[in-house]
């Protein structure tokens, strides 16, 4: 028996909800700033190729899970699988989705900033290395970081209040082509910047020397990051599609699209930190101080950057939003509590989370953890252990343990689409590629390899 579940008013609804929460800081913020630290080409080649052998048969078997029962892992796989442990890793998933959204929301809180600042005409008019310290001076102020976080998770939770579907949908439904069209615009400024070519060579130049282990585990956890895998997130969200929806078009089409935000990302920043002599492995703070410098230099900076801070504001928020749909879906499905109560919990959760990780940079700056503050311990274990783990999970599952059937029916609706190749390599990767990449990626953590 299907559970009555809150459905998104229409197909393309849903779809653009799954949108966005792939697009988001994860596409702007951490990819550019990742393949920067670890060299560029060589990084962006194995994250396209994570995202094709790992990423879109993982997205495909969380659709499979969450759109075949409609309910959120826990639920789906009771359904699914009566009495498989494999339900316990529901927990992961909520644990991450808390983990992850509270770091990010500090990220929004930047972003909050940094529209501020646009719109109230006081972003532009200063030099690249004035912009490195006048985000050193922000994050180093705890109230600041703090009060734009806690903004932050007061919208995100407003949203939610209102429902999936008034909420999301709408939002998603609007900005993300938008989005899409600025980016687009900054890509040709930057290329039309001087010496732009050694920025887009550092972006597609493959030297291998350059990425080591470090940079391999940093762009599989980016793949999962940038397409909201493993922490049951699109099990979630799948369980609201409609029945009818084709699972196998939409997840190249989700993962197809989000790879194409990120590589314009990039586009926009390399060739700028190339032609204004700045080192592409600034972490974190990169956008922060580069993107200030390429809208400076464009006609109508300030209008430019308000838009552009808008928009980015607009994307994080429905990635938020549907990290925490995680623990809150599953809090109404598991306890059958209101889902006024479950938002409730959730926002207390997070803003715990964000707000210790937003005095990461001030005032708990001595708190470390594996040598890194607390938000870089947060970016680091996000990405990199929960959502590797659940993607391990979620592939040994549908590839080892979930009937063939089921993952036919869903990927075929009942045999409608044909799936001759798709399928086949689908399992092929859950079963063997997934497993082994990331049981690779984990002795390589424990110092086996
Ligand atoms: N994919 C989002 C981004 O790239 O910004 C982040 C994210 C959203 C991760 C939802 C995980 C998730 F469940």
């Amino acid at each position: 028996m299907k559970q009555k579940r809150i459905g998104f008013a229409t197909r393309m609804g849903a779809i653009a909800a799954t949108v966005g929460s792939a697009v988001g800081l994860g596409n702007i913020w951490r990819f550019p700033y990742q393949a920067g630290e670890n060299g560029g080409g060589a990084y962006i080649l194995v994250y396209l190729i994570c995202v094709l052998l790992l990423g879109i048969p993982i997205m495909m078997s969380e659709f499979v899970i969450g759109r075949s029962t409609h309910k959120s892992m826990k639920g789906a796989v009771e359904e699914l699988t009566p009495g498989s442990p494999f339900k316990l890793f529901a927990y992961i998933g909520v644990l991450g989705g808390l983990l992850i959204c509270g770091y990010y929301c500090v990220v929004c809180g930047w972003v909050i900033e940094y529209l501020w600042s646009s719109a109230s005409g006081n972003l532009l008019g200063h030099t690249p290395e004035e912009y490195s310290n006048i985000f050193s001076t922000f994050v180093s102020s705890p109230w600041r970081c703090v009060m734009w976080t806690l903004l932050f998770l007061i919208l995100n939770f407003l949203v939610l209040n209102r429902g999936v579907e008034k909420g999301i949908e709408r939002i998603a439904s609007f900005m993300m082509p938008l989005l899409f069209l600025l980016l687009i615009v900054f890509c040709v400024n930057s290329l039309l910047l001087p010496d732009s070519d050694e920025g887009m060579e550092f972006l597609f130049d493959v030297d291998f020397d350059d990425l080591g282990w470090k940079g391999v585990v940093d762009a599989m956890g980016q793949a999962f990051m940038s397409l909201s895998l493993g922490v049951t997130c699109l099990i979630t969200y799948s369980s609201y599609f409609k029945d009818d929806s084709n699972l196998m078009k939409d997840a190249v089409t989700i993962s197809g699209l989000d790879t194409l935000v990120a590589i314009l990302a990039g586009i926009v920043i390399f060739p700028a930190v190339f032609s204004f002599g700045l080192e592409p492995n600034a972490g974190p703070k990169l956008i922060f101080e580069i993107l200030p410098t390429i809208f400076q230099q464009m006609p109508g900076g300030t209008i430019w950057a308000t838009l552009f801070f808008l928009l980015l504001f607009f994307a994080s928020i429905t990635s938020t939003i549907s990290l925490s749909e995680i623990p809150i879906t599953f809090m109404i499905d598991e306890y059958k509590i209101s889902r006024g109560k479950a938002i409730a919990i959730t926002a207390v959760l997070m803003t715990i989370i964000a707000v210790l990780s937003a005095l990461s940079f001030s005032t708990l700056s001595d708190v470390k953890l594996l040598g890194r503050n607390l938000f870089d311990f947060l970016d680091f274990v996000g990405p990199n252990f929960f959502m590797l783990l659940g993607g391990l999970v979620t592939a040994i599952y549908v590839g080892w343990v979930l009937k063939k059937d089921v993952i036919h029916e869903q990927l075929t609706n009942g045999g409608m689409h044909r799936s001759r190749f798709v399928q086949p390599y689908i399992i092929f990767s859950l079963r063997y590629i997934a497993p082994v990449a990331i049981v690779i990626i984990f002795l390589y953590y424990v110092g086996i390899i």
